[in-house]
């Protein structure tokens, strides 16, 4: 297939630029993009896709966790898949490319794929939740996807008391059918999630695009602190025990102690106290803890520190602590073999590879315990994530899709027994290793 003139890469980036467009008026909140999983905005997000899908003569389906999977190619069980695609819910009042982007790039690149005979599937996933907002737990839609969905998190609760188990109902789906949504490995290639970068490090190295080499670890807890609610006014300065003041101590110190150590990330991005009345001594407060670190041992160190300081402000302050939830995830490494193909394919199209570490968290991160996974980033200008001035460059979106494309053409070299890496790679790039996956084409039933 010859490569499309450049006019047709600025029409296929200028679509994608359009529907994230399109895709960021699905919100729970107007003027805001907020879409948290299985919300009626996503229903709407479905319904686009599913258009959009079709279009470029996909087959499409949604999964018992609410994950849409638009799907290129042969379609029977057997078939050798290559996943691509990222998620649909946000943060609320998040931006318009935060996961969106790498289905409508997945999209893109499947439209001009569509007339190549390919040896395997390539199936885009819009990944129903990554965020963690509404069940306070990240991954669920690819973790379903990965097999690795516990049916324990059907009973957790979302703010309104709506438990998992009913979200799912509520959207038509039937949470006892989710262990099918899993993928089963002895036929997936891999997964290749493009996504914005989120952050500076491309913009800085004036580069379109870049290949993540690792996603850094995260701990997410929670910890409430109890003391003992009064009534403001009449209850003297003298002693008090209140819980907010411990957890004010406390997030002072996760900023101080964050600083401290070189590439940590340490926030609190949760308060909430009880009784929560402007009258009241609060008598307990609950607040997030967010710790990352691309190096596992530092996190853990990091974490363990932190709550040596929750326990010593709280017993400064007569007050009690607990650590109600403790979510750690490791560092999650990229499959070698599908990084290298990306890096390929970035050298095909005249950019010299370039790699780099996420500091987000990414479905990759849930896939990858089940499958080789790779991550393309694209340039972020001003780099401001999870917030609605969240930016992508059309020209970047450009070269995202063209590299999308050329990595799955690549890897179908790769699968047909054609040595597609060896010739054109930039001398000083240490050489990607084998294709994890190649030749499963070959996988029975
Ligand atoms: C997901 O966006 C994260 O918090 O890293
Ligand atoms: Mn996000
Ligand atoms: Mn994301």
């Amino acid at each position: 297939m010859p490569d499309p003139p450049p006019a047709r890469r600025h029409a296929e980036a200028q679509r994608v630029m359009d529907r994230c467009a399109r895709l960021a008026t699905h919100t729970e909140a107007p003027g805001r993009i907020t879409r948290r999983y299985l919300t009626p905005p996503v229903a709407a997000v479905h319904e686009d896709l599913t258009r959009w899908m079709r279009d470029a003569g996909m087959r499409v389906r949604v999964d018992a966790a609410g994950n849409l999977v638009g799907r290129l190619g042969p379609d029977h069980p057997a078939v050798p898949v290559l996943l691509t695609g990222s998620h649909i819910d946000t943060v609320p009042n998040g931006g318009r490319y935060d996961g969106v982007l790498g289905v409508l790039v997945g999209i893109a690149a499947a439209e001009a794929l569509s007339r190549v005979d390919l040896p395997f599937a390539l199936d885009v996933v819009a990944f129903s939740e990554e965020e963690g907002v509404r069940y306070a737990k990240p991954y669920l839609g690819s973790a379903a996807v990965a097999g690795r969905f516990d049916p324990a998190w059907l009973d957790r609760t979302d703010e309104q008391g709506v438990t998992l188990r009913d979200a799912v109902t509520r959207f038509g789906l039937d949470p006892a059918a989710i262990p099918a949504a899993a993928y089963d490995p002895q036929h997936v290639l891999g997964f290749i999630e493009t996504h914005v970068e989120q952050g500076p490090v491309l913009e800085q190295a004036g580069r379109p695009v870049g290949v993540v080499n690792a996603i850094a670890g995260q701990s997410r807890l929670l910890l409430r602190f109890v003391g003992e609610a009064g009534h403001a006014g009449t209850s003297p300065m003298v002693p008090r025990r209140d819980a907010m003041v411990s957890a004010a101590h406390l997030i002072a110190e996760v900023q101080e102690y964050g600083r401290s150590i070189a590439g940590l990330r340490a926030t609190v991005g949760y308060v909430q106290a009880y009784p929560n009345v402007r009258n009241v001594i609060p008598g307990m407060v609950e607040v997030s803890l967010d710790v990352r670190h691309a190096m596992d041992d530092v996190r853990d160190a990091a974490v363990a520190a932190l709550l040596d300081h929750a326990t010593r402000i709280a017993s400064e302050d007569g007050v009690a602590v607990e650590v109600m939830e403790n979510q750690p995830q490791p560092a999650t490494e990229m499959d070698s073999g599908l990084s290298g193909l990306l890096s390929q394919a970035m050298a095909d199209a005249g950019h010299r590879p370039f790699d780099l570490l996420s500091g987000a968290g990414h479905d990759a991160v849930a896939v990858a315990a089940a499958f080789p996974v790779a991550m393309l980033f694209v340039r972020h200008p001003g780099g401001l994530s999870h917030h609605p001035n969240e930016r992508v460059d059309l020209a970047d979106v450009a070269v995202a899709v063209d590299v999308l494309t050329r990595a799955v053409r690549l890897f179908a070299g790769r699968v047909r027994g054609e040595d597609t890496l060896l010739p054109t790679l930039p001398v000083d790039l240490p050489m990607p290793g084998a294709v994890p996956g190649a030749g499963v084409g070959a996988t029975p039933a």
